[in-house]
Formats: structure tokens, sequence, C-alpha cells
């Protein structure tokens, strides 16, 4: 059997050497007193990259997601989401269930990111015993469920301005915005900066065998402090887990563009084959979609046999992710695999 190639998901990455030393040797305190002196300095380091007060750290994008829209919207209130969000569709419904907080979806255009007359036409009338109040917009970037995609920063700031105008907060799901970022060629905080709060995942692209940021305003922290804990995500010795954190930002996060180069290689080494639609030129960073003719669940389980590890999105779509664990040299090994797959 040949070596297995993972492309499931940037989060099976294992923690490098140098990472697990850093870990190793990491200063800790209890962070739930607020005393663990590696997670406040990763803390202060993410909000200074993202342009934002304050940052908490999360044991994950899941939890850090829900903190976000629980401390801004109250019980009986809404959220709007695009309708292939990872909110929506991966975290469980833990917004309507944990924060009491109804997901409202609309279709955005295919970086994810909603128009402002779209978000115009979803305004609620100013009607109390009727329509619920909406609280808060929620936008992701990079794009995991439209495939990686990245709207441009003048549309991501027109929704934003849109969302304001409407009286929402507005918080970005940036599991993969530094991905984001990178795909367009500007600072982290030209995405950040649309945002009130957004989240900042160290478990993806940049390595890290867990936790995700929750950023935004020092006010704000101070009440998704709150409902961290209430949820169960206070954690103690976790210096080890924000040293490696720093590690990641010091040393994984330019080189997330090779990840890029990867994964469009993928979609170039597959583009021919028969039964599989991919376009390498929708593929902006990590993440490629592929449309099959047959069902994804048999396509998946062929691609197994030959080592080749992917997921489904749906009937007739697989994903397929690049990351810090898979060379260019395996991308080109599962390219080969892959057509062989569809060739069967
Ligand atoms: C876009 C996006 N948001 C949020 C999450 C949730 O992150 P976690 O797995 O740390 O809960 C993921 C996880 O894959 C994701 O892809």
């Amino acid at each position: 059997m040949p070596a297995v190639i993972d492309l499931r998901s940037d989060t099976v990455t294992r923690p490098s050497e140098g990472m697990r030393r850093a870990m190793a040797s990491a200063e800790v305190g209890d962070d739930v007193f607020g005393e663990d002196p590696t997670v406040r300095l990763l803390e202060e380091r993410v909000a200074a990259l993202l342009g934002k007060e304050a940052a908490l750290f999360c044991p994950s994008g899941t939890m850090a997601n829900l903190i976000g829209v629980a401390t801004v919207a109250a019980p009986g209130e809404e959220a709007l989401v695009d309708c292939e969000s990872h909110i929506l569709h991966y975290e469980l419904a833990g917004t309507a269930m944990l924060a009491g907080v109804q997901l409202r979806n609309f279709d955005a255009p295919p970086g994810g990111c909603p128009t402002p007359d779209q978000l115009e036409s979803l305004r609620r009338l100013a009607d109390p015993d009727h329509e619920p109040r909406t609280a808060v917009l929620c936008l992701e970037q990079s794009h995991n469920r439209r495939g990686g995609r990245v709207s441009p920063i003048k549309d991501l700031r027109s929704a934003s301005d849109a969302a304001h105008r409407m009286g929402l907060v507005v918080h970005l799901d940036g599991a993969r915005i530094a991905n984001a970022a990178i795909s367009l060629g500007v600072p982290v905080t030209a995405l950040s900066a649309a945002a009130d709060s957004l989240t900042f995942s160290l478990s993806k692209g940049l390595g890290c065998p867990a936790g995700t940021l929750w950023v935004g305003s020092a006010e704000g922290r101070r009440r998704a402090h709150t409902w961290r804990k209430r949820l169960g995500g206070g954690m103690r010795q976790v210096g080890i887990l924000a040293a490696a954190g720093l590690f990641a930002i010091d040393h994984n996060l330019a080189r997330l563009a090779e990840d890029h180069q990867k994964a469009r290689r993928l979609a170039e080494a597959i583009q021919s084959a028969p039964g599989v639609v991919v376009d390498p030129d929708l593929v902006q960073t990590n993440i490629v979609l592929l449309q099959t003719s047959e069902d994804a669940d048999v396509v998946i389980d062929r691609a197994q046999q030959l080592g080749v590890l992917m997921v489904a999105f749906n009937r007739h779509t697989v994903r397929c992710v690049t990351h810090l664990d898979v060379s260019m040299e395996a991308v080109e090994d599962a390219g080969e695999r892959l057509r062989q797959v569809f060739a069967a």
C-alpha cells in the first residue's frame, strides 16, 4: 500500500518538532485567573496582528464563533449567515441551542459575502410583536463550503457598512483569514477591519494541535470571557497550547502561500480526468472542490483504496485541502492516483 495522502482537512497536521519544543518549554499559569503569561502574550500578538484591542484564547473555532454570536445577540434574536456558512452547517445549531439565537440564511455570491442590496432585502420591520430583532451578520473568509473562495476587500467593506447602517454587529469566521489575506495580497487587517469581532484559528493551516482566538474590542472580550467559562471553555495551564500558536505565527503564516500553489496544482492535475469537474482558476486558497458525476461516497471509497483521503460536502461534491503535512510531491502523487480513480 503506498503512503496515505490525507487531503481531508488542514486540521490533520501534526505539530512539528520545533513546535513541540516550544510547547514543552512554555511558561504557564492558571489562565482562568488570567495568569498564564504565554496565553497573554499570544492574545496580545493576535489582537495586534488583526488590528483589534483584545483577543481571547478558546479551545475551538466552533466555541469562538458561538461566543461571537452569543456576546452580541440575546435569546430570541437572530443572526444572518450565508446558506453555505460553517456556522450553519457544521456547528450543530449551537447558536440556537446554547445562545437561543436563530440563524437566518441568505444565498451570497460565490465569495460568500452578501451584497448591500441583499442585506437591505433582509431588513426586518420594526415590529417586535412579530419579527425577531436581527443582531449580527456573520461573514466567513476564506469560505470553506464555497471552495476556499475569497471576496474582494471592497465587497467585504460594503457588506460591513450596509450591516452597520442596519444596526448590526459584524462577526467574521476567520478560521482561514490568513489564507484569504495571502490570496488577496493584503495584510490580514484589511479583512479584519470589516468585522467588529472575528475568529483566528491556530489548528487549520497554521498547524497547531488546538486553539482559536476570539478577537475584538476590550469590552467585548469581557463578555466573551464570561461566555467561554459558561460553555466550559475555561482552561488552566494552557500556555502549552498558546506556545504552539506563537510558534505558528512566527513560522507557519507566510508559508500558507505554498498550500495555495499545491491546491492549484492538484486541480490542474485532475481537471482533464473523466467524471469530474474542477476549475483551477477558481482555486484561490488551499481548498479544492471536485464536482463528481458519480456519488461522492463512491469516489471517496475508491480514492481511499488508493491511499488518498478526502471528504464529501454533498452527494456530488468532494473536498480536498492542502496543508503543511502534504508536500508538492505528494500532491503530484495524489493527482496521479485520483486520475486512476476517475478513469476506473
Ligand atoms: C470555516 C470554519 N469555521 C469554523 C470551523 C470550526 O473550527 P473547530 O474545528 O476548531 O471547531 C472550521 C473547522 O473546520 C471551519 O472550517
